[in-house]
């Protein structure tokens, strides 16, 4: 279901750039009339002032403007993470093909030629703003679905911080094993997401101080296929879930959910597991002290050596954390 489903409909806000006072005045009546609250400027800086007050919901610009170009204004907004998703119309000449050349160049989603035809302005703008609508939705529910993440982890007062440690060491690994850029983003995600499935979990058992029943530990086992579940419907996290869903495997197939072996194991996930065993040693938990560095080296070797761990990222890790590449 759509999270538009939970919404009232919103009135889309078209910020439009034009020096030229009665081609601005006319698109902005065009696009009141169908419903748009228009804002206007004159030039790209009194554009920007507006942006940095309040982000509209599509930008529509002239290309031949007195200052700052059209094009030029594209690329910054373009280039900057606040304002980068807001779609982008061009208002070019006719004749004008270098223009348009330079606008897909600088990023812009779409182009209109001059002088303006209400039919086509309709159609576009329409079209991009339900991509916007789409890109919000998405944005929105990513959001939610972090704060979920967290919410999950500070209701165990032992685990606080575990997340973004978490997210910060693999990230740490992956800049060793140069990893792609999507690969990082991934990591640093599955860092914060790794456990969202615990919100199942009872806090009876999550802060459990004794041994878990076996009852208890099968519910506690649910956690990463939940996870999965919970990340699933987001695209943008496709290549978080095989970590959230493999990240309680271990390289002798004695883990679970699948009981998976060696590099059977996403690679991605082997490298969370690392880290992860090293918090959870590190750092206290109700049923044990935090151990010390010489301590915690010592188990992870040893768990390594009868063959729970990656042996190749193993030592990788440990070499990082030798030359203090990763805080203890
Ligand atoms: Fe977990």
């Amino acid at each position: 279901m759509a999270l538009s489903e939970y919404f009232p409909e919103r009135q889309f806000r078209i910020l439009v750039v034009d020096d030229h006072e009665i081609s601005r005045d006319l698109t902005r009546d065009m696009l009141h009339l169908r419903g748009y609250e228009v804002w206007t400027a004159g030039n790209a800086e009194e554009a920007q002032n507006l942006v940095e007050h309040e982000l509209p919901d599509m930008m529509i610009l002239d290309v031949v403007m007195p200052g700052k170009s059209g094009i030029e204004l594209c690329r910054e907004m373009k280039d900057s993470t606040r304002t980068r998703l807001i779609p982008v119309i061009l208002l070019t000449g006719l004749n004008d093909p270098r223009a348009k050349l330079m606008g897909i160049e600088a990023g812009a989603d779409d182009f209109i030629n001059k002088p303006i035809n209400a039919q086509e302005l309709f159609a576009r703008v329409k079209s991009l703003l339900r991509i916007k609508q789409y890109t919000d939705e998405l944005d929105n529910a990513e959001a939610v679905i972090m704060t979920l993440a967290l919410s999950v982890e500070a209701r165990d007062a032992y685990t606080q911080g575990h997340c973004a440690r978490l997210s910060q060491h693999a990230v740490a690994m992956g800049r060793h094993l140069r990893l792609s850029g999507a690969e990082m983003v991934a990591l640093r995600r599955a860092g914060i997401l790794h456990d969202i499935g615990k919100i199942v979990v009872p806090d009876s058992i999550l802060n459990k101080t004794g041994a878990l029943t076996a009852e208890e530990w099968g519910i506690m086992r649910t956690h990463p296929m939940l996870g999965e579940k919970i990340c699933r419907p987001m695209r943008t996290l496709e290549k978080v879930i095989p970590i959230i869903r493999h990240h309680h495997e271990h390289w002798d197939g004695s883990g679970y959910p699948d009981g998976l072996r060696g590099e059977e194991i996403p690679y991605l996930a082997r490298i969370l597991q690392i880290v992860d065993c090293h918090d959870a040693l590190a750092t206290p938990r109700p049923y044990k002290r935090a151990l010390s560095r010489e301590e915690t080296r010592a188990i992870m070797r040893r768990e390594t050596a009868v063959g729970r761990w990656d042996p190749e990222l193993m030592p990788l890790f440990l070499n990082l954390m030798d030359h203090g590449l990763l805080e203890h």
